[in-house]
């Protein structure tokens, strides 16, 4: 045996590093979310909600929350006395109203939402142009004709549609590419369990393939080609149903920048409907939520009650037409007209109308502050974020002990090594070494695996650590 060889191997063997990485997390938060140039400090939308439920108070209170709160346009002149005179005109004074007062109320982000299938559609849009809101979601239709793209590029409002399709996504922006030169700031993908009016067909409403979660990642490679070729981020933000933290943290984990939610919002202090209309909310069990026909043409959500049950037996509710205020409305057929009942119901007067309300509505058990309903949602979010954490932080724990043992083990190899070196070296001038001959190489070679073993272990807590820092910003 070469003993300077010997020697000189064993001075070559470099200690990995042994101090293991310590974890200084930052604070968890629930991610933002970018629409265009605002920021919504939480990835929340209050989603629109006509007639009348969504105005300046519960708007505002979802902005001062650090959501998007929303106003909804639809026959919002309905809270003006003189709406069955001059409805135009009403909507649109009502619609200026809200807005100035919300934006008195708070500083946060504030958007109004409205139908594209209204009549009087363009009005309810100057109106909110010339009002400078942030951000204005058009939904029942897509937005092709008819939208004045320098004037609202110009005051700088947000314009996202509400879509319930991959194919609406592809149709619209490709739309405005062509005729616009431009692409919509984001897109809201409305799911089957919405409450309200819904984009599907009856037959498709319980079609596992219609799910929201089938189409939020089936929209965002849609939108992918556009981001790449106009080079911005367009936010896909998904709605219908989603009730907790739990449920934004799946639909994040999806792809998704946000959500938007209805019902919970109605049972807040600050929605706009009289307290029956929230009552109705928390005293609903999940068979009252019915799939109803609605005058407007398409099928909605609602919560079934005795005015529902009237005019689906065919009865005929009075009603005096205030200005058709939409081209598609059979209301006729319908034995009554819609906005008529929304805004009965908006008043607490549910016998003459009925509530729309999501698929998972029946679930709310009590009226509470927006600051509260917020708070309870984010420690919602933030738990499932710290559970998988924990689990994360075991694993490493794991990996941490198998390191310690593999350093252990490493440096008694190495104690051996050195001992046996000695006694060879010793041996070696007694020409005696035939004894111990080969048992250093053998310590060498444990020590090369150990070693690779140590480092290979390093590398996984690095994943590891890395895995927890994702977790922790709501990246996984
Ligand atoms: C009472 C009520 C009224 C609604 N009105 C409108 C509306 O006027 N325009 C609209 O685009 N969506 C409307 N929606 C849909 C909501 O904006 C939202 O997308 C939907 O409720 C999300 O489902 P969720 O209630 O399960 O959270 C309404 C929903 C409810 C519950």
């Amino acid at each position: 045996m070469d003993l300077k060889k010997l020697n000189l191997k064993f001075s070559k063997i470099e200690l990995p590093r042994l101090e293991l990485p310590k974890f200084k997390l930052p604070k968890i938060k629930m991610p933002e979310l970018k629409i265009g140039d605002i920021k919504a400090r939480i990835p929340i939308i209050q989603g629109g909600m006509g007639v009348g439920i969504s105005l300046s108070k519960l708007s505002s209170a979802v902005a001062n929350e650090g959501g998007i709160g929303v106003i909804a346009a639809n026959a919002i002149g309905m809270i003006e006395p003189d709406y069955f005179k001059n409805g135009v005109e009403a909507n649109m004074r009502a619609l200026r109203k809200e807005i100035r007062k919300a934006r008195s109320l708070s500083d946060g982000i504030i958007g109004v939402n409205i139908m594209i299938a209204l009549n009087d559609f363009q009005n309810m849009l100057q109106v909110s142009i010339e009002e400078k809101v942030d951000i204005v979601f058009l939904g029942a239709g897509l937005p092709l004709r008819g939208i004045p793209i320098k004037e609202i590029r110009r005051a700088n409002v947000k314009v996202v549609p509400i879509v319930s399709s991959a194919r609406a996504v592809r149709l619209i922006f490709k739309y405005w590419q062509k005729n616009f030169d431009t692409i919509p700031d984001g897109v809201v993908v409305e799911g089957p369990k919405a409450g309200g009016h819904l984009g599907f067909k009856e037959e498709d409403i319980e079609n596992p393939d219609f799910r929201i979660e089938n189409l939020i990642p089936e929209v965002i490679k849609e939108v992918k080609e556009f981001e790449k070729e106009f080079e911005r981020e367009i936010p896909v933000i998904a709605a219908g149903g989603i009730f907790n933290g739990k449920d934004i943290y799946k639909f994040l984990k999806l792809g998704a920048n946000g959500v938007q939610m209805g019902s919970r919002f109605v049972a807040t202090e600050e929605c706009d409907a009289d307290i029956n209309f929230k009552k109705s909310f928390v005293d609903s069990k999940k068979e009252d939520i019915v799939i109803i026909h609605s005058p407007v043409g398409m099928p909605g959500r609602a919560i079934l009650n005795s005015f529902l049950k009237d005019v689906n037996s065919g009865e005929k509710k009075e009603f005096k037409c205030p200005w058709r205020c939409l081209e598609s409305c059979k209301a006729d057929n319908a034995n009554y007209c819609i906005s008529i009942a929304l805004n009965n119901a908006r008043k607490g007067i549910l016998k003459h109308g009925f509530a729309f309300a999501g698929a998972n509505a029946y679930r709310i058990d009590k009226i509470v502050p927006v600051e509260e309903l917020i708070n309870e949602i984010t420690e919602d979010y933030l738990a499932v974020v710290e559970n998988g954490i924990i689990r994360i932080k075991n694993e490493y724990e794991k990996v941490k002990k198998k390191l310690i043992g593999l350093k252990e083990e490493y440096e008694k190899t190495i104690e051996r090594v050195s001992n046996l070196l000695k006694e060879e070296y010793n041996k070696a001038f007694t020409k005696d070494s035939a004894k111990v001959k080969g048992e250093p190489e053998k310590s060498f070679s444990k020590i090369d695996w150990l070693k690779s073993e140590y480092i290979e272990n390093f590398k996984l807590i690095d994943e590891i650590k890395a895995k927890i820092m994702a977790r922790t910003f709501g990246l996984i």
